[in-house]
């Protein structure tokens, strides 16, 4: 039995998708879920739905029960970050009690100066995560997942098309985005394929792209100019602030703008393409897709 943690979430029902794609019978898949309103489109589908939390390690460790591998996915809890940390150490925890014997755990892209960032914390806690599963004696694989593409959307704004301005403060900084529905594909890859033990992975795209890119992608999608600003950190929070943004995304808009400009998620790669087996969605391809 192969069980995907997080399967009420974007990357989990991909990769549910993707395991069923393969012709992996519904009987052989488990999901993880915590709120029971949430388990029939999976029951319907002949999934086992396994009711767990990452804050209760006794749910999981019933929830695991004769599964043999799991995806990991990484929380997404709000709170202080330690929380997802815990939760990590929690389902690790619960997996060696119930006998897992393989763990795929999606962590993130990391630069070797991490620790002096601006998402110093955020990276802390996969480093975390990552130690102590591979300290705890069952197989891994550790998936550091790049940037989604899909948060440039969040980044340039809904109404970019309108404004025809990109304000944002990753002043000339790369990443290399990717697609998240491919991250979950080359995570169901490697759950179904062997060779895969006990491996760390960088999983980001083969270019890195700034926001001029992006600015000028998204021009050429919509047959209308968009310029990029990159405003200081403190006159982004302003008019973040005047516009009624809360104050949590601001702080997530200024973690991740920050991070960009010093560079934290430029890592090209091309482990993604070899797991794909072509070439991954590129920057001007996802653009392309939204705003044609
Ligand atoms: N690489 C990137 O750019 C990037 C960006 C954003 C996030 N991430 C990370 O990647 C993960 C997957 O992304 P996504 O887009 O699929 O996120 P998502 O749509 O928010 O899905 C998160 C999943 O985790 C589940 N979950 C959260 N807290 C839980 C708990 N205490 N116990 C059990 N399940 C819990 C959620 O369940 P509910 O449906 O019950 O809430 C949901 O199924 C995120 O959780 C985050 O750690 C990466």
């Amino acid at each position: 039995m192969i069980l995907i943690t997080g399967a009420t979430g974007n990357f989990g029902s991909k990769a549910i998708q993707h395991l069923l794609n393969k012709g992996i019978a519904a009987k052989g898949i488990a999901a993880l879920v915590r709120n029971r309103e949430d388990t029939q489109p999976l029951s319907d589908q002949g999934i086992h739905v396994r009711m767990g939390d990452y804050a209760d390690v006794d749910s999981m460790i019933k929830a695991f029960e004769g599964v043999e591998k799991m995806l990991l996915i990484s929380s997404s809890d709000r709170g202080p970050v330690e929380n997802r940390t815990k939760h990590h150490i929690n389902a690790i925890t619960a997996a060696k009690e119930a006998n897992v014997k393989h763990i795929v755990y999606t962590s993130f892209v990391r630069k070797p100066d991490h620790e002096d960032s601006a998402i110093a914390d955020f990276e802390n806690s996969h480093v975390e995560s990552e130690k102590f599963l591979k300290e705890i004696g069952i197989d891994y694989t550790i998936l550091q997942n790049g940037i989604y593409q899909e948060m440039i959307l969040a980044f340039v704004g809904e109404k970019v098309a309108e404004t025809g301005t990109i304000l944002f403060p990753a002043a000339e900084g790369k990443a290399s985005w990717v697609l998240r529905e491919e991250l979950a594909e080359a995570a169901i890859n490697v759950l179904t394929t062997e060779g895969h033990e006990n491996k760390t992975y960088n999983l980001t795209n083969n270019a890195s792209v700034d926001f001029e890119k992006i600015a000028r992608y998204i021009s050429e999608a919509l047959g209308r100019e968009v310029g990029y600003n990159s405003p200081d950190v403190e006159k982004f929070k302003a008019t973040l602030e005047k516009a009624g943004v809360p104050d949590m995304y601001i702080g997530m808009f200024v973690m991740w703008g920050t991070a960009v400009a010093e560079g934290m998620m430029d890592a090209e790669d091309t482990t993604l393409e070899s797991l794909l087996g072509r070439k991954p969605t590129t920057v001007k391809q996802f653009i392309d897709q939204i705003y044609r």
